[in-house]
């Protein structure tokens, strides 16, 4: 029969150190809430019941929290006492009786299902405890592990380390998986004399050992169990978390030409074959089809680009873009809640919003949509293989047929039937040699100025 497992994240936290008005697990990373990320680990590693222990912010924390896939009780730790009592914060959960408890903090979002399995897998083996430790390039801070013949003896805290304790790298990396039968009782027995008078959860190791139990180390990379503390520290797991992202779609299919420049969300969805320029920015909610191309510097938020389109450069795709397959977005187009249609062009210096683009249509550069009068937005429908002349203005709601023309710098104002064409603007009015008998009068008028000038 397949284990069971609770997993507590801790995230009592007050984090003093982000000098926030918020939770530093609230913070976002690819865009997303921190706490999101270990929410969403836990559930790559098919682990459905959650505890999550919440002291600063507790709603706000809750809520980013809450996912559709795994199912989140929070509880309140009112006096922040050590991650144990934090822990024991959860009691009402843990006395539910799981097979695993594993232990995650809200801080540490680049964490991945394989460690967290590999933890379960050694208390499956017959561990009591098992901790989730790394080789630290600086362990400075860090609990140090002291494993002895293969069994892991205690954790010491950096402030309770011996000098040569302070020598070993082999860190904790904070997380760990108790034995759930045993659980409560191992926890309860932890007290707090200490260096900092907390009660540490790293106690387990040598509780569990004093009562016959067993206990491990099992090693994972260190940029899993990064933390957030500071700015710097959300910074370079920002930093983090896009090499790593860049690098799985690049071995997906997606090719990028600077992929350092390239700044994905949480959630870009890109096909294979997919090429993307440099510096290109993805906000929340962007899907792109194979064999597009998005060129240098644009930005994309909430957009579907589909497959064969071409966008930017200097292009910002806005939510509710559809942009369809081989169609264009050239540069400093603007789109937002607006269905480009299949092999449309939208070329130069154009704002599409609130609109519907036919198949093959061309709408000239400088066009604008005048979707909003102040008040409410309207819609502008162009129907398929329409032409609009550069410059023009769409006041919506309007609309332009089939195959319809409208002529450069037009206002247009009312609907433009199918295969029309619509002069929005005052005909042009020639007056055949003018030009030389206008100038002379603006010579004359110049010199007489200078007459003038001269006489005061
Ligand atoms: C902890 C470990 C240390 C390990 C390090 C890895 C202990 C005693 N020490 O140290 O061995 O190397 O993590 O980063 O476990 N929290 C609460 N309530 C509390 C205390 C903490 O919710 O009362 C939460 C914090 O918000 C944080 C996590 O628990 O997410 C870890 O607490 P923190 O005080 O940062 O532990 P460290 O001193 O970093
Ligand atoms: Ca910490």
């Amino acid at each position: 029969m397949e284990r069971t497992c609770l997993a507590i994240i801790l995230a009592a936290g007050e984090s003093t150190r982000m000098k926030s008005a918020m939770s530093k697990v609230l913070h976002p990373v690819a865009g997303r809430p921190m706490i999101a990320h270990v929410v969403d680990a836990l559930a790559s590693a098919s682990i459905s019941d959650v505890a999550l222990v919440v002291g600063r912010d507790a709603d706000a924390v809750s809520a980013a929290a809450a996912t559709d896939e795994v199912a989140v009780t929070s509880f309140l730790q009112k006096e922040r006492l050590g991650t144990a009592h934090a822990v024991l914060a959860a009691r009402e959960a843990i006395a539910k009786g799981y097979d695993d408890v594993l232990v995650v903090f809200g801080d540490t979002p680049l964490i991945t299902a394989a460690p967290l399995k590999a933890a379960r897998d050694g208390l499956a083996a017959g561990n009591d405890v098992v901790v989730i430790g790394f080789q630290a390039a600086d362990p400075t801070g860090y609990g140090r592990l002291i494993v002895k013949d293969g069994a892991l003896v205690a954790i010491r805290e950096h402030r309770d380390a011996s000098d040569e304790e302070r020598r070993i790298t082999y860190c904790n990396g904070g997380l760990m998986a108790i034995d759930g039968r045993k659980a409560l009782d191992l926890l309860d027995r932890i007290g707090n004399a200490n260096a900092k008078g907390e009660y540490y959860l790293t106690d387990l190791v040598e509780i569990a050992r004093s009562l016959d139990g067993r206990a491990i180390a099992v090693e994972a990379p260190e940029e899993e169990l990064t933390g957030c503390n500071t700015r710097a520290e959300l910074a370079y797991i920002e930093r983090l978390w896009q090499q790593r992202r860049r690098h799985e779609l690049m071995l997906a299919g997606v090719s990028m030409i600077a992929p350092e420049t390239v700044f994905l969300s949480w959630d870009t969805a890109l096909a294979q074959d997919v090429l993307l320029e440099p510096n290109v920015v993805f906000g929340p909610g962007v899907r792109v089809e194979s064999g597009a191309v998005i060129h240098a510097f644009s930005h994309l938020e909430g957009a579907h680009v589909r497959a064969g389109a071409t966008v930017g450069p200097f292009a910002r795709l806005r939510p509710g873009a559809d942009i369809g397959a081989k169609s264009k977005v050239g540069n400093f187009c603007e789109v937002k809640n607006a269905e480009i249609g299949a092999g449309a062009k939208v070329n130069h210096l154009t704002y599409i919003g609130d609109a519907v683009v036919g198949a093959g249509s061309n709408i000239g550069a400088g066009t604008i949509t005048c979707n909003y009068d102040g008040v409410n937005k309207h819609v502008t429908r162009i129907g398929a293989n329409a032409f609009v002349g550069s410059n023009s203005s769409l006041v919506a709601p309007v609309s332009i047929g089939d195959g319809a023309l409208v002529a450069s710098g037009s206002v247009i104002t009312e609907d433009v039937p199918a295969d029309a064409v619509a002069f929005g603007r005052a005909r042009q009015d020639v007056k055949p040699g003018r030009a030389p008998i206008l100038r002379e009068r603006y010579e004359a008028e110049k010199a007489a100025r200078k007459r003038a000038k001269a006489a005061e």
